[in-house]
């Protein structure tokens, strides 16, 4: 796998290096969307309606792609955004993310689900660090989560809005996927073709949410979020929360200008633009088809963040040319998690990284900041 994680030119060919190493359940459940899977898709292709009309000859020797994000210096224009259990791909799991993003020079986000805890990963690295969090049902809890991550040295919260209750994923249930993975007689010839997926399942340390005490067996996601989040959290809760944190934050999972306005109103410094990876409301709509409206919106009174579908350098210079201060993603580095661990992460933001350089260069930017809006033509 180490030689093919290192040929690999591109995000799908570190996705396919995941398909062939994962546990086919575990595989599927970074990989699959809602329903239909018609967002997911969307999410990638709607990319194509945009073109990069580029300059020529503005000297493009340097190359500087850092840019600030909610005050933070970051050597690149984008970050991971957070994840669930992490350790279900690779053992290295949580800690093999926030390794690399701090060698990329970037924010490392943490979820709430994480299979390893708040303070396990703030003691690993210098670099900076986000907390994401999903509201329980339990308010003692969600108090107790900011105090840790707070105490922890989390620069920032993100709070995650378009999970009241889970999307309609049909290949979990297909599978039998719950967390920790269990493997029964119905899956074991999928375990059978994935020996170094089982064999680091079976010699490392069990799987579960490491940030709760509640030890709740293995169910599915979707149960877990029934039972535990609070699907009755609305903007007078957010405002709660603001308030109980006291601190830079987050709101991810907006696609429309009215709750972009009102999250910039009551606080919020950052908007995330995402509908979760397409793995919630199938059919709605894909961050980079409403990022201008809401940049136009909230007027420069918070920091838009494009999230869904990124898979190439010209993905990030679209957003950044529509406006988004960064770029954030899961699946490019959880496919690189699923591939080879630290390995397949390093690869899959250089993969980025390196394309993002090459397409500045090719676009006539050398800075971040000089991506404006001038580069880009909707096509007709
Ligand atoms: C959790 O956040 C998921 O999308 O599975």
């Amino acid at each position: 796998m180490k030689r093919a994680i290192e040929k690999a030119q591109n995000i799908s060919d570190i996705r396919a290096i995941a398909k062939r190493r994962a546990y086919k359940m575990v595989f599927d459940y970074i990989d699959g969307g809602a329903d239909d899977e018609k967002t997911l898709r969307h999410n990638s292709a709607a990319f194509d309606e945009y073109r990069l009309a580029y300059k020529v000859l503005t000297g493009v020797d340097n190359i500087d792609t850092s840019t600030t994000l909610l005050g933070t210096k970051i050597d690149v224009p984008f970050f991971c955004s957070p994840s669930a259990g992490n350790r279900l791909f690779h053992t290295e799991g949580e800690r093999a993310v926030a390794k690399a993003a701090d060698n990329m020079g970037t924010i490392y986000s943490l979820s709430t689900l994480s299979s390893v805890s708040i303070e396990d990963i703030a003691n690993l690295t210098s670099g900076p660090k986000w907390f994401q969090l999903y509201v329980w049902k339990d308010r003692t809890l969600v108090k107790e989560m900011i105090t840790r991550a707070k105490a922890a040295g989390y620069k920032a919260l993100i709070l995650t809005v378009d999970l009241p209750v889970h999307g309609n994923r049909e290949r979990d249930p297909k599978n039998g996927f719950t967390i920790p993975p269990t493997i029964g007689l119905n899956q074991i010839w999928e375990a059978i073709k994935s020996p170094a997926w089982i064999w680091d399942y079976l010699t490392s340390e069990p799987i579960r949410y490491a940030n709760i005490k509640a030890d709740l067996g293995a169910i599915s996601l979707a149960e877990f979020i029934g039972q535990q989040l609070h699907a009755g959290f609305t903007w007078d809760d957010a405002e709660w929360l603001l308030g109980e944190w006291n601190g830079p934050a987050v709101i991810k999972g907006i696609v429309r200008k009215d709750d972009a306005r009102r999250a910039a109103n009551i606080g919020f410094n950052a908007i995330t633009i995402s509908n979760h990876g397409g793995r919630q409301l199938d059919h709605s709509p894909a961050p980079i088809e409403v990022l201008d409206e809401i940049v136009q919106t909230v007027a420069g009174d918070a920091e838009i963040i494009l999230d869904g579908g990124v898979r190439r350098g010209t993905d990030i210079l679209k957003a950044l040319a529509l406006g988004a201060k960064a770029i954030s993603f899961a699946r490019p580095y959880l496919f690189g998690l699923a591939a080879g661990g630290e390995t397949g992460v390093n690869k899959a933001l250089d993969i980025l990284k390196t394309a993002l350089r090459r397409d500045m260069a090719l676009l006539g930017a050398r800075s971040i900041d000089e991506i404006d809006r001038s580069f880009i033509k909707k096509s007709q």
